[in-house]
């Protein structure tokens, strides 16, 4: 795919984006079907009214437009001593343009904090797409503490998720 010719600008999605990132989710989420335990796949993948609990629940979303519409979008939730990424998708006819790489370096520059994302273990290109961009997988042992700790997930997702952090989440454990 050509690459675009100017650098997308990363901006704050606001209400009147909500059903348009609720399509990104579930259009982009399709990736994991088949992929992530059978039990945790439904569709949609996210409701309107999950959306807006996590909306309600602190998650800022940011987003990226091509061809005057949303494209792609990543969320981030504030938990004081570290931020968390959720949500981070592009709509399939955007992706690999570097719109999930340009929102995630953008969004280290709204935080001090060291940043934690989970992804299901099964996301293999999830995993590697924050792998590329300098996160790292957190050791197995403090996995499950900081899912409890930071999310509001199912324990099944507990299970199967894993936890990325950025350099700075590094650091501050040395
Ligand atoms: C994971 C995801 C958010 C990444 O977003 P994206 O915009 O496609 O990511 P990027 O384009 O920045 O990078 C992905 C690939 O595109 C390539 N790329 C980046 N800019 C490019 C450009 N201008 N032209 C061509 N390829 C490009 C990158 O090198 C990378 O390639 P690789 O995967 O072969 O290494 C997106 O693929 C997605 O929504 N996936 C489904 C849902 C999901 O897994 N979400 C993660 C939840 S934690």
């Amino acid at each position: 795919m050509p690459p675009d010719r100017t650098t997308p600008l990363v901006r704050r999605c606001y209400a009147d984006d909500t059903e348009r990132i609720w399509e990104i989710i579930n259009r982009a989420a399709i990736a994991y079907r088949g992929v992530i335990p059978a039990d945790r796949w439904h569709e949609p993948y996210m409701t309107r009214a999950m959306l807006q609990h996590e909306i309600h629940d602190g998650v800022e979303f940011w987003g990226i437009d091509r061809l005057d519409e949303l494209a792609g979008i990543m969320g981030t939730q504030d938990k004081s001593d570290v931020a968390l990424i959720r949500h981070a998708y592009v709509h399939p006819k955007s992706q690999h343009r570097g719109i999930g790489t340009i929102l995630l370096q953008y969004i280290a520059t709204v935080t001090a904090n060291p940043i934690l994302v989970g992804t299901w273990a099964a996301a293999t290109w999830a995993i590697s797409f924050y792998e590329r961009n300098g996160y790292r997988r957190v050791p197995i042992s403090q996995q499950t503490s900081l899912l409890t700790r930071y999310w509001s997930i199912p324990r099944r997702q507990v299970e199967t998720s894993v936890v990325l952090a950025n350099q700075r989440w590094f650091d501050r454990c040395e």
